[in-house]
C-alpha cells in the first residue's frame, strides 16, 4: 500500500542522552506538535533529524531502531552540519529574512549555503532509500526548500507536496538573499506548495514571477513543462485532544492547584519558544506600562510566562534570553510585594497536561508575536476553554489572527494598545467572553489538523490529475 513520506528538519520526538541511555521526548514547535498527533495513520513514515549529534555508529543503530518503532527515520547530522545548515543558513538567514528581521539579524555566509545544499541532498538520499512507487512525499518548512527539486530530479513522476510553516516575505525582503533563485527553483520541484495565509501565497507568486522566468496565471506557476499550484491551507490543531484534556482527573488536579495559588489574581498566560519573532520583550514592556498606569492591577493580576528554550546556540537567541531575564527581574524587583509577584517566568518546556491546566485556567491568553506563520498556541488556548470563557489577545501579525477574528486583535508594536487590550480583557464581562469564545471554538473544532491534512492531500491528488491531463 502506498504511503505518505513526511519530511521535516525536526522529527516530532527528540533524543537526549542520559548516562548511557538515549531517551525520547516530544519536540516543541508548531510543526512537530501539530502533525505529531496524526502522522501515524496508515503506514506513513516521517524522516527528520532527531535533534542531537550522535557520532558513534552503534549508537546511531540503537537510536534508529528505537525510532523505527514509531515509524520515524532519522537523518543524522554532524556538528558542523548542525552549525552551518541548521543554525547558520536556516536560522541566521532564512528565519530572520522570512520574519522581516533581515537588516538586524541575517548574515549571508557562503559556507552556510554550501552546507544547506549538502544537507538537503542528505535528506534526499534518505527519501530515495525508502520511497516506493505510488508514495507521496510531503516536505515541510524552510530548512528544506531545495528538497522538492532534488527529489523531482531523481523521481520525475512522484507526487510532492511542500508546506511552509513560517511567513513568506514580500519580494523586497526575499530578493536580499544571494541565493534567491536557487531557493525558489528548489520549492518549484513540488506539485503543490502550501502556505498558512493568502498573504503568503500572494508574496510567493509575486516574488517567483519577478525572480524566475516563469509564467503565473491566478495561483498556477508554469515552468517549462510543469505546472505548480500554490494555495493557502491554514493549519489546525488536534482540537479533540485539547478539548478533552481539561476533563482528565490529573489535569483537573493541576488546574485546581493553579486556581488555589492565584485565588484573587487574574491570570494572564503567555507561551512561546524563545524567539525574537514572538515579541516577548515588547509584551513585557506593555505589561510594565500597565503596572505603571493601573494601581489597581498591583496585587490583582499576574503574567504567567512560559518561554521554551530554542536555538540557544544561535547568538541572537542567547542574547534575547539574557534580555528577557533582565527585563523580568527588573519588573519583578520594582513591583513585587511581600505576597505577590507580577511575573511568573519559566524558561523550560512543560508536559502537555500542565499546559492544558494552564490554558484551561488562565483568564487571558496573551499572544503578541511580531510575525508568526500561524501560531498554534492561540488555537490550543481556544480549544481548551471548555466552559466558553476566557479572553484571547492576538497579534494581527500572526496567521491565526485571520481566523480567530473574535479575539482582541492588537498591533504588537503598539505598547499602549496592548496595554489597553489587557485591561479590556481582565475586565471583560462573562457574556462578552462567551460571545467571542464560542465562534472561535467552533472554528478551531471544524478546521482541525485532520481536516488540514485531508484538504492538502486531496488537493495534491487533484493537482497530479490536472498535470497528467495536460500532458
Ligand atoms: N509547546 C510545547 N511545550 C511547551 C510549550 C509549548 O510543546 O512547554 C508547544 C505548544 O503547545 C505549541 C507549540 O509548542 O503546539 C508552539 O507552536 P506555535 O505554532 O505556537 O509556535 P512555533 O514554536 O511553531 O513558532
Ligand atoms: C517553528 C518552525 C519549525 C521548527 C520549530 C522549532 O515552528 O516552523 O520548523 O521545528 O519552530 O524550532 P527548532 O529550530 O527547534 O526546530
Amino acid at each position: 500500500m502506498p504511503k505518505t513520506i513526511i519530511v521535516s528538519n525536526r522529527l516530532p520526538v527528540k533524543i537526549s542522552k542520559t548516562d548511557d541511555e538515549y531517551s525520547l521526548s516530544s519536540s516543541e514547535g508548531g510543526l512537530a506538535t501539530g502533525l505529531g498527533s496524526i502522522y501515524k495513520q496508515d503506514n506513513n513514515v516521517w524522516i527528520g533529524w532527531p535533534g542531537v549529534e550522535i557520532a558513534d555508529q552503534d549508537d546511531k543503530d540503537k537510536v534508529s531502531q528505537q525510532l523505527k518503532e514509531l515509524s520515524l527515520i532519522p537523518v543524522f547530522l554532524d556538528q558542523e552540519e548542525i552549525n552551518q545548515y541548521y543554525e547558520g543558513f536556516s536560522n541566521e538567514v532564512l528565519w530572520p529574512v522570512f520574519h522581516y528581521y533581515s537588516s538586524t539579524y541575517a548574515s549571508y555566509k557562503q559556507s552556510n549555503w554550501d552546507y544547506y545544499q549538502a544537507v538537503n541532498k542528505k535528506f534526499r538520499d534518505v527519501i530515495l532509500s525508502v520511497a516506493e512507487p505510488g508514495d507521496v512525499i510531503w516536505v515541510h518548512d524552510y530548512q528544506l526548500l531545495l528538497l522538492p527539486a532534488l527529489v523531482r530530479h531523481d523521481l520525475p513522476d512522484v507526487s510532492i507536496g511542500f508546506f511552509l510553516h513560517i511567513p513568506f516575505p514580500s519580494h523586497e525582503m526575499f530578493r536580499l538573499i544571494p541565493w534567491r533563485s536557487e531557493l525558489l527553483d528548489g520549492m518549484l520541484g513540488a506539485d503543490l506548495i502550501g502556505f498558512h495565509t493568502f498573504d503568503d501565497v500572494r508574496h510567493f507568486l509575486g516574488t517567483t514571477s519577478r525572480i524566475l522566468p516563469v509564467t503565473t496565471s491566478s495561483n498556477i506557476i508554469t515552468t517549462g513543462e510543469r505546472s505548480i499550484v500554490v494555495e493557502s491551507f491554514p493549519m489546525g490543531i488536534d482540537e479533540k485532544k485539547y478539548a478533552s484534556l481539561p476533563l482528565q482527573d490529573d489535569v483537573k488536579e493541576q488546574a485546581q492547584l493553579i486556581k488555589d495559588n492565584f485565588k484573587s489574581t487574574k491570570l494572564i498566560l503567555s507561551v512561546d519558544r524563545l524567539d525574537y519573532s514572538k515579541g516577548i520583550l515588547q509584551r513585557l514592556q506593555a505589561f510594565e506600562l500597565l503596572l505603571q498606569l493601573c494601581p489597581e492591577c498591583i496585587g490583582t493580576i499576574a503574567l504567567y510566562m512560559i518561554v521554551v528554550p530554542s536555538r540557544d546556540t544561535v547568538p541572537q537567541y542567547a542574547h534575547l534570553r539574557d534580555e528577557i531575564d533582565k527585563k523580568v527581574g527588573n519588573i519583578n524587583s520594582i513591583y513585587r510585594t511581600m505576597d505577590w509577584s507580577p511575573i511568573h517566568y519559566y524558561y523550560r518546556s512543560f508536559p502537555i497536561e500542565t499546559l492544558s491546566a494552564l490554558y484551561a485556567t488562565a483568564d487571558v491568553c496573551l499572544v503578541t508575536p511580531m510575525r508568526d506563520g500561524m501560531n498554534l498556541v492561540s488555537k490550543e488556548y481556544v480549544a481548551s476553554r471548555v466552559n466558553n470563557d476566557g479572553v484571547l489577545i492576538m497579534s494581527e501579525m500572526a496567521g491565526s489572527s485571520k481566523e480567530l477574528i473574535d479575539a482582541i486583535i492588537v498591533n504588537p508594536n503598539n505598547t499602549g494598545e496592548v496595554c489597553r487590550a489587557i485591561l479590556q480583557a481582565i475586565n471583560m464581562p462573562p457574556e462578552e467572553q462567551r460571545k467571542r469564545m464560542i465562534p472561535m471554538r467552533q472554528l478551531v473544532a471544524k478546521f482541525n489538523i485532520s481536516h488540514w491534512v485531508k484538504i492538502f492531500m486531496d488537493r495534491l491528488k487533484e493537482v497530479k490529475l490536472m498535470q497528467r491531463s495536460m500532458q
